[in-house]
């Protein structure tokens, strides 16, 4: 028989370590300070996602789970699939709705979680091997920007980037991931994507400037990261959470803003990093959608829009796409 659970992991000890001190060294050093998104997920981050998802203000997981609930059944019929690929996994929550609804037409046998945590991807697929019986779970270790052609090929697939996922690349970013998603699509597979809408500004700041302040506290997790896996000497407390709608690009633009001019001292690099009062570094942008944008941005890389579907109240997306 063969295992329930394999978990290929690519991101080695090692590659932690080059790839957290490059970005760092490119991110930390000019004038304007930026660090990738991807660090703020050790298990402390997921975890501090998970309860962001469980706020009022923060909409768009449970505008996602209504679309999901509506339209889970049309999506295994259409589609056919008999595989789920799930890039930037998580904890798998509302998977559950699309894996329902593989099981419900006979068609379930394989889910394939990708995402750069291993600890949730290993607690998530232990939970999903227990609740769907027969289910062959192959989950992937790995980073978007380098390891998608090593998502395992086969059976028919959809492949789903959910949560607004994608929002966290700027333009360049989004049309290199998309363009090794579709690298690696066969004929037959489909594109699942959900996207975060552009709204009132009012809501989407209140979104990412929740009133528990939890986001504020995952945005400050990179410096936990950074303590821990340079040996940096960032006091969080010397630093606030920022969130405001940049317009112009339409996305929410998250910083952490020095509270008092300071120098940090990153050992591992070896490197004295000064912030001045009121300095800023940006730690994520969540790029906000229109229907006409994403059918561009996907035809840009060879996928036709067939299914576009938002919540009632007009929030959110949820697309389907398959190469032209
Ligand atoms: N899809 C889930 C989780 C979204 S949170 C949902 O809809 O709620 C974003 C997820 O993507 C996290 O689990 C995070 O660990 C993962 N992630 C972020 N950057 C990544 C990257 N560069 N490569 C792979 N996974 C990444
Ligand atoms: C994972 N990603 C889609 C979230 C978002 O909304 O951009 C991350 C997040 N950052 C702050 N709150 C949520």
């Amino acid at each position: 028989m063969t295992n329930a659970l394999t978990v290929d992991v690519h991101l080695d000890p090692d590659w932690f370590e080059r790839t957290l001190r490059a970005d760092v060294l490119e991110g930390l050093t000019g004038s304007f300070k930026e660090l990738p998104p991807k660090w703020f997920y050790d298990d402390r981050g997921s975890a501090l996602f998970d309860q962001i998802t469980r706020l009022d203000e923060y909409y768009p997981t449970e505008a996602e789970r209504t679309i999901l609930r509506a339209r889970a059944d049309e999506i295994a019929i259409t589609s056919g699939a008999d595989t789920l690929v799930e890039l930037g996994s998580g904890t798998a929550d509302k998977t559950r709705v699309l894996l329902d609804a593989m099981a419900r037409i006979g068609r379930l046998d394989r889910y394939v979680p990708f995402d750069v945590s291993e600890g949730i991807l290993r607690s998530s697929s232990l939970e999903l091997i227990t609740e769907y019986p027969g289910l062959r779970v192959e989950g992937v270790v790995g980073d978007f920007e380098h390891h998608l052609d090593q998502v395992p090929g086969g059976g028919r697939r959809v492949i789903a980037l959910l949560g607004g996922t994608i929002g966290n690349f700027g333009p360049v970013g989004r049309k290199a991931l998309l363009t090794d998603v579709v690298s690696g699509m066969q004929r037959g597979d489909t594109f699942l994507l959900g996207t975060d809408l552009v709204k009132d500004t009012g809501r989407l700041v209140a979104a990412y400037d929740d009133s528990q302040g939890v986001t504020a506290e995952f945005n400050k997790n990179v410096l936990h990261v950074l303590n821990r896996r340079l040996n940096a000497d960032f006091e969080p407390d010397r630093f606030e959470h920022v969130a405001r709608f940049d317009d112009t690009d339409e996305w929410m633009d998250l910083r952490l803003r020095s509270l008092e001019d300071q120098t940090v001292r990153i050992a591992d690099l070896d490197l004295d990093v000064h912030f001045a009062r009121g300095e800023e570094m940006r730690t994520e942008i969540s790029a906000k959608f229109r229907r006409d944008g994403v059918a561009k941005e996907l035809a840009a890389v060879g996928l036709e829009l067939e299914r576009w579907w938002t919540d009632p109240a007009g929030d959110y997306a949820l697309s389907l796409s398959s190469l032209r």
